[in-house]
């Protein structure tokens, strides 16, 4: 028994060796086996990246991006790579990125990406700075060389608000969607504060990220009220002043093109600080041609919130500062109401105020505000009694229904135009021309 035994191992030993030599002479040897292992080992894993804040950067040619990964990450990049317009890569840049920190888990991560061209298409894919690397992400840049361009205002997303963070991410995303489909060459997207409804929800920040245009069209989160606590650990913006910040962020601001953008954060009722920060832009943005104010908390409204402390506090003190800086518009949210007033000095409605053919007023006195209702359908606050608002209301409307805001820019002149979601009819339209002593 253990002679045939042995003499069977012996044959197949030879057997093997002899498949193996001719073998050998042939191809080189093979083990599936240890190749899949050897590649489920050493092939780079796809990085997962998620909560992708892409946002615009300080000026036209620069973005901004904060992201998570999963586990504990201390090194990322942004691969910015510049395409063809059959999608081919041209070249390819690496952007350093920080590590801001772990919080259950996941790393975050922030990055700007400069010197981007106009007109051009882009894709960028996040790296852990070894082999790993996230799915990559196109997007096109707009020309702004002959000073027209176009963005689109969202009031309060507030996801978590409605009746589920699910149906009010759909809501999101429908009107997300319908605006980008609308306008496709858009160069970028606000959202006017409360992102979701609460802070510390990160299913709630899944459904405010879920819309895949979002990875595609640089948006602006201002900070709210109810996402103020945790606004920094998923957004990146530029240019923070240190001014007008006493909660989590400070103010900031942007350019696009002839336009200053300036976004106050509206947790802070120093008024003082606010217009620190705002002289400190304008400082530095001498030449633009109009000056926009974002702020979550409007300042003249219809519904709830028209009558608090606070937005009476705010209002005494920053409408004399926007007086005082020319600021040609206001955009705000918070209200969950549709509110446009009357050009506005000093709290009170200017009284003249002359107009063109097409109903556009022309280099109006003082600063027009507007407030935008839900974009995600998830809550709408009730009127109040017109006395309230009528003083400072050109129109003032509760349609409990999404809306956006579609802002058309151009050397001499601003629009404001407001969209119904479900049917894209205009709810409202209102035009600044500017003709510096032209006329
Ligand atoms: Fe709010």
């Amino acid at each position: 028994m253990f002679k045939r035994n042995y003499r069977m191992k012996i044959l197949f030993a030879t057997l093997i060796m002899v498949t193996v030599m001719t073998g050998c002479a042939k191809e080189p040897y093979r083990d599936s086996a240890v190749e899949e292992s050897v590649a489920t080992k050493y092939t780079p894993h796809i990085l997962d990246a998620f909560h992708i804040a892409f946002a615009p950067g300080a000026d036209e040619t620069e973005r901004t991006f904060s992201w998570h990964t999963r586990g504990i990450n201390k090194k990322a990049v942004v691969e910015l790579s510049r395409l063809d317009e059959a999608g081919n890569i041209l070249s390819s840049e690496t952007f350093e990125a920080t590590v801001e920190g772990v919080l259950r888990g996941q790393s975050r991560h922030k990055a700007i990406i400069t010197g981007l061209e106009e007109n051009q298409l882009y894709s960028y894919r996040f790296g852990d700075g070894h082999r790993a690397w996230s799915e990559s992400y196109t997007f096109r840049t707009q020309a702004t060389e002959d000073g027209d361009f176009n963005f689109l205002f969202f009031g309060d997303p507030q996801i978590g608000a409605g009746d589920g963070a699910q149906i009010d991410a759909d809501g999101w995303d429908r009107t997300v969607t319908t605006a980008t489909e609308m306008f496709p060459d858009t160069a970028f997207l606000v959202s006017s504060g409360d992102q979701v409804n609460r802070a510390n929800n990160p299913i709630q920040y899944d459904g405010w990220f879920s819309p895949e245009e979002l990875t595609a069209y640089p948006i602006m989160p201002i900070v709210g009220n109810h996402d103020a606590a945790s606004f920094a650990d998923y957004f990146n913006v530029p240019n923070e002043t240190g001014w007008g910040g006493d909660s989590e962020d400070s103010d900031f601001y942007f350019t696009y093109g002839n336009t200053l953008f300036l976004a106050l954060n509206s947790q802070s009722s120093d008024v003082a600080e606010h217009k620190e920060a705002m002289e400190l832009a304008i400082a530095a943005n001498p030449d633009a041609i109009h000056r926009i104010v974002l702020v979550h908390k409007s300042l003249y409204s219809s519904a709830d919130h028209a009558l608090d402390e606070d937005v009476l506090a705010l209002r005494a003190g920053l409408v004399p500062a926007f007086d005082e800086l020319d600021i040609d518009a206001v955009l705000m949210g918070h209200d969950h109401v549709y509110v446009r007033t009357y050009q506005m000095k000093g709290d009170a409605v200017i009284g003249e105020t002359a107009y063109n053919e097409e109903g556009a007023a022309v280099d109006p006195d003082g600063t027009v505000y507007l407030t935008g209702n839900s974009a995600s359908d998830s809550k709408y606050y009730e009127m109040r009694d017109p006395s309230v608002y009528d003083r400072y209301s050109a129109v003032a409307l509760q349609l409990e229904e999404p809306t956006y805001m579609n802002v058309e820019v151009t050397d001499d002149s601003l629009t404001f135009t407001t969209y119904k979601v479900s049917d894209q009819s205009v709810v409202d339209a209102y035009s600044i021309v500017k003709t510096f002593g032209e006329e």
